[in-house]
């Protein structure tokens, strides 16, 4: 989302308006509950959590912080204080008996303990379902992997296919939608509301400024779409 606490437009999309149209899509859309994943906004000193949050009134949501967050600030905005350990916003909620976690990753880095503690070990494979701001392995995506990657990406991605229970992890970050198969999981990066980046170039590219948004439907099978405006 990147929202600031103004009404701006930065790279040829106005934000907050961006933002509005996914949302007006979404809302139209019958789902149990939405995931917002990270970079909420923009600059950690000038976020529009407020502005977000009078939007987002009276949905049933979850959030998770990007490197554009300050978790404790995050956690202030959203009512999240009880779920902050180490600093960091990490939580789970079992919805139509599926467990669902929320990891933090907004140092660019994933405490790969703390995520251990919150999985059910004992739960039925391919049951848990991840969502954290940045994806858990590099995915063939040249800007994002050069220079954004999660930094304990190899650690993550050696975790996550030795862990029976999570076969999908969402993510946001990429500026990208696309999807990655690894061993064992697969990484489902959802696009932005602000701007989506080209995946070929390693220098910065802007591939278009259409917001985007992801339907994961959870049934016996696991079906995931990207949808643009
Ligand atoms: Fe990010």
């Amino acid at each position: 989302m990147h929202i600031s606490s103004k009404d701006i437009e930065k790279n040829g999309s106005n934000v907050r308006q961006n933002f509005l149209r996914a949302l007006e899509a979404v809302k139209k859309i019958s789902h149990d509950f939405i995931v917002i994943t990270g970079d909420l906004g923009h600059d950690v000193d000038d976020n529009g959590y407020a502005w977000l949050k009078s939007k987002l009134s009276g949905l049933k949501y979850f959030v998770i912080p990007g490197n554009h967050d300050i978790s404790e600030s995050l956690a202030e905005g959203f009512g999240l204080n009880g779920s902050i350990y180490d600093g960091k916003i990490f939580y789970k909620e079992r919805i139509g008996g599926h467990d669902f976690i929320f990891a933090d990753t907004s140092i660019e880095w994933l405490d790969i303990k703390m995520l251990d503690k919150l999985i059910d070990r004992k739960g039925k494979k391919g049951n848990t379902f991840l969502f954290m701001h940045h994806p858990p392995s590099l995915c063939n995506a040249k800007h994002m992997d050069t220079y954004y990657p999660l930094s304990n990406h190899i650690e993550a991605t050696e975790f996550l296919n030795n862990c029976d229970q999570i076969e999908h992890v969402f993510c946001g970050h990429y500026h990208t939608a696309h999807q990655v198969k690894n061993d064992k999981f697969t990484i489902h990066i959802g696009p932005s509301t602000w701007y989506q980046i080209g995946r070929k170039l390693k220098k910065f590219n802007i591939r278009h400024t259409r917001p985007g948004y992801t339907i994961i439907d959870i049934d016996d099978k696991v079906k995931v779409k990207n949808y643009f405006l």
